[in-house]
C-alpha cells in the first residue's frame, strides 16, 4: 500500500493552496483595513469568501479529472491504459468513468471521498498482477454500476461523431447493423470487454 503520493496530494491542495490564498487575501484585507469604512470591510470579507471557496472547489473538482490524478491511487493501470488505443488516442479516464450529466457527476465526485477513504484504511493493490488476481472483477461490477455507462461510448462513437459504431466496417461489412446491436437493443458491453483495461497478455508483460 503506497501513501506517500496521495500525502503529497492533499498537501497541496488543502495546505500549500489555502495558505497561498490566505496570503493574498491577507495583504489586501490590510489595504482594506487601512484606507475602508466597515462595511466596505464587511463586503470584502464575503467577497474573498466566495472567491476563495469558487477556487478551491474549481481546483478540486478540476485537479480530480485528470488522469494522473486517477492514476496516484491506479498506478498498476497506467502501463497497460497508455498502450492501448484509447490511451494512445488521448481518450482520458475522465471521457469514460465521469459522466457529463449533473447527476451522475454529481454522485461520482462524491463517490470519489468514499474511494479516498477506503483507499486509506483497506489494503490496495501495488501490482497489475495483484489488481488483475484479486480486484478486476469484482471493481468491474462495481463500475458499471456506478460510473461507467454507454453515454460515455456515444460521446465518441455516437452518429455524428469521430468515430461512429454504426460505420464500423469488418471484413467488408457493416458489422454493427449485421449483428442487430439497435434491433436488439444490445448494450456495448454485452460485446465489448477488456478492451482497455485487462487485454494485454498481462501474465508475462506485467510483473
Ligand atoms: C474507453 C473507455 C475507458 C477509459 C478511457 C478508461 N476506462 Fe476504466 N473501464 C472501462 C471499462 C469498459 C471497464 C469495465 C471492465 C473492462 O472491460 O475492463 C473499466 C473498468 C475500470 C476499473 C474497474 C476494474 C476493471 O478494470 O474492471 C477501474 C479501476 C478503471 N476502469 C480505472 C480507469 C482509469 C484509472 C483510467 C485512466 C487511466 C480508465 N479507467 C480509463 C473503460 C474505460
Ligand atoms: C484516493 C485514491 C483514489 C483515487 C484518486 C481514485 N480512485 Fe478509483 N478506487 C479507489 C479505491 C480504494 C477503489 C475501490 C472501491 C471499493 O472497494 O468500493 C476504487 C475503485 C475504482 C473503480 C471501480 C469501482 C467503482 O466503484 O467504480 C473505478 C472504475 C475507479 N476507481 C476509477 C477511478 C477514476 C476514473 C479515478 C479518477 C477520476 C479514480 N478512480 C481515482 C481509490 C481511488
Ligand atoms: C473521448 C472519445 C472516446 C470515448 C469516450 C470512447 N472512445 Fe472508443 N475510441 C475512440 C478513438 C479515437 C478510437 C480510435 C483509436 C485508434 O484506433 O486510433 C477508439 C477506438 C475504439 C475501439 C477499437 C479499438 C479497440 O480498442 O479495440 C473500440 C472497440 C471502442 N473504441 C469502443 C469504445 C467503447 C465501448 C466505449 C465506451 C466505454 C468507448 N470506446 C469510449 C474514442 C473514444
Ligand atoms: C453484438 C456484439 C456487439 C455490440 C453490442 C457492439 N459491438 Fe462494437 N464491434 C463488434 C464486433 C464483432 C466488432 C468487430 C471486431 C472487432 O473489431 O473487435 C466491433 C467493432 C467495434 C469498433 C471498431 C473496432 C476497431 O477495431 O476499429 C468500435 C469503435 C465499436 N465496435 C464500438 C461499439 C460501441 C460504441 C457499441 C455500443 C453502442 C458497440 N460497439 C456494440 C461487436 C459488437
Amino acid at each position: 500500500m503506497k501513501k506517500n503520493s496521495i500525502v503529497d496530494f492533499f498537501k497541496i491542495l488543502f495546505v500549500e493552496v489555502p495558505s497561498m490564498l490566505f496570503n493574498i487575501v491577507r495583504i489586501l484585507m490590510g489595504v482594506v483595513a487601512r484606507y475602508g469604512k466597515t462595511g466596505e470591510k464587511i463586503g470584502f470579507f464575503v467577497v474573498g469568501g466566495v472567491v476563495i471557496i469558487g477556487v478551491l472547489l474549481v481546483i478540486g473538482i478540476e485537479g480530480s479529472s485528470t488522469n494522473a490524478f486517477c492514476l496516484q491511487c491506479h498506478p498498476y493501470l497506467a502501463k497497460e491504459f497508455y498502450e492501448s488505443p484509447h490511451g494512445k488516442a488521448g481518450v482520458t479516464c475522465a471521457d469514460c468513468h465521469i459522466p457529463k450529466n449533473i447527476v451522475g457527476f454529481t454522485k461520482v465526485k462524491l463517490g470519489g471521498l468514499r474511494e479516498t477513504w477506503i483507499y486509506l484504511t483497506q489494503p490496495h493493490p501495488t501490482t497489475y498482477k495483484d489488481w488483475y488476481d484479486h480486484y478486476k472483477v469484482k471493481w468491474e461490477k462495481l463500475a458499471y454500476k456506478d460510473n461507467l455507462t454507454e453515454s460515455a461510448c456515444l460521446q465518441c462513437h455516437g452518429a455524428g461523431k469521430e468515430y461512429p459504431y454504426m460505420k464500423v466496417k469488418f471484413e467488408g461489412i457493416n458489422i454493427h447493423e449485421a449483428l442487430k446491436v439497435k434491433e436488439k437493443g444490445l448494450s456495448c458491453f454485452d460485446c465489448h470487454y477488456n478492451f482497455v483495461h485487462g487485454y494485454l497478455g498481462w501474465r508475462e508483460k506485467m510483473k
